[in-house]
């Protein structure tokens, strides 16, 4: 069993050297620590609310009981001042992540997020690993906070110029010359999409939400939408190099303009033996399907005009949609169709999914995932099977905003 104490409260925290900003984070930090844990291990972890406000905890990518989702469907908020356990088991390797799931365009970018890693049999081995949660916040001109609001934020999602790595902005990341880690990297920003590039070398795809994919994938570059998470091989480097991590420019057709921007800068030291070895295959991942197949459901992402907003996002025309039920055990081929001109991080809850067709391609390797991107116009096909967890589950756009506005929908798994 893995026990962990958090303390959700408020703090001043140094994201700039030498600005204290009012934030919010666990046991006094931003990110929260890091809960590592090995498939099988049973957390139970207790939460206790030292925040203004009520709040949730939900645990990102898990596979997990319904009632331990951490979301205002499943559990009342827990007030200032009480403490909530939640205790389930760990039953997939990956790297996870936790966030409050009340008022979370103000918790989340007040700093309340951290990662969850877990741990299988076979790991590929590297000479090291490092998780890099990445976010941005909007700062004001006193280095505090900026106040939430306005239609552009609303519209675009929320994006912040001060970009952060673990909560320290624009980090020097230091590395041994000749050797190969393995970067565990969770986008826990509001609404930015991490084009994300190491200057320009090329690195290598392990893993995604739901773990290992099923062979290692060489790039250049590798998209983040706003929840997602990567696991990644990076190096070898040459001592003396810096490396520029950065998130090149993405069109996501926001009213502001995308640009390429820094994140973190690696820094090359002297060399250290090498004794990782990344195996041609990682994993076997059956395809839930083959050959033509008709989906099941279809789920729209879409907009109506609204006064408070200009516009407000929405799923099958209404606000946070109430959908039909899912049958465990029942086949789910779900069209993600996504009727706006930007793009929208789709999220489901508790399950992991096969990606089938984008566009009506097939994606560039087999993995789980619990959330994937829905470009502008465009037709995301998902395949899932509920395993026998009955209640209530959600899917929704990850762009924080976006969600509160209401592009989202609700349903039950039922037997
Ligand atoms: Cu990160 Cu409703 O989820
Ligand atoms: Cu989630
Ligand atoms: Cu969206």
């Amino acid at each position: 069993m893995v026990e962990v104490d958090l303390e959700a409260g408020e703090i001043d925290w140094e994201f700039t050297p030498g600005v204290l900003t009012k934030a919010w984070g666990f046991n006094g930090q931003i990110p929260g620590p890091v809960i590592e844990a090995r498939v099988g291990d049973v957390l139970e972890l207790r939460l206790t609310n030292h925040l203004p406000e009520p709040t949730v905890l939900h645990w990102h990518g898990l596979r997990l009981p319904a009632a331990m989702d951490g979301t205002d469907m499943v559990q009342r908020g827990i007030k200032p001042g009480d403490t909530f356990t939640y205790r389930f088991t760990l039953r997939d390797a990956g790297t996870f992540w936790y966030h409050p799931h009340m008022n979370e365009t103000v918790q989340l970018e007040r700093g309340l997020y951290g990662a969850l890693i877990v741990r299988g049999p076979d790991e590929p081995t590297l000479d090291g690993e490092r998780v890099l949660v990445l976010d941005d916040v909007k700062l004001d001109r006193k280095g505090q906070i900026k106040k939430l609001g306005g239609l552009i934020e609303g519209h675009d999602g929320r994006q912040g110029g001060a970009r952060l790595v673990n909560g320290k902005a624009e980090p020097a990341l230091f590395m041994a010359a000749g050797q190969i880690e393995r970067w565990r990297i969770v986008n826990a920003s509001s609404a930015r999409y991490v084009r994300l590039s190491i200057g320009g070398r090329p690195f290598t795809i392990l893993g995604t939400d739901g773990g290992l994919i099923d062979a290692p994938v060489p790039v250049t570059e590798v998209l983040l939408t706003p929840a997602d998470r990567v696991d990644i091989a990076v190096g070898p480097f040459t001592e003396g190099e810096t490396i520029a991590v950065d998130a090149l420019k993405y069109n996501r057709m926001t009213v502001a303009r995308a640009r390429n921007e820094s994140f973190a800068t690696v820094r090359v030291g002297p060399p250290a033996p090498s004794r990782a070895v990344i195996p041609t295959t990682l994993r076997s991942i059956e395809p839930l399907v083959s050959g033509p197949v008709s989906p099941t459901r279809e789920v729209h992402l879409g907009f109506k005009p609204s006064l408070r907003h200009g516009v407000t996002f929405v799923v099958n025309k209404e606000p946070h949609h109430r959908d039909t039920p899912v049958k465990v055990g029942e086949l789910q081929v779900w069209d993600v169709i996504n009727d706006t001109m930007m793009d929208h991080p789709f999220h489901l809850h508790g399950f992991f999914f096969q990606v089938v067709e984008v566009n009506g391609e097939p994606p560039a390797f087999r993995s789980w995932e619990d959330t994937i991107n829905v470009p502008p116009k465009g037709r995301v096909r998902i395949a899932w099977v509920a395993d026998d967890r009955p209640g209530e589950w959600m899917y929704h756009c990850h762009i924080l905003e976006h969600h509160e506005q209401g592009m989202m929908g609700h349903f039950a798994v039922v037997r």
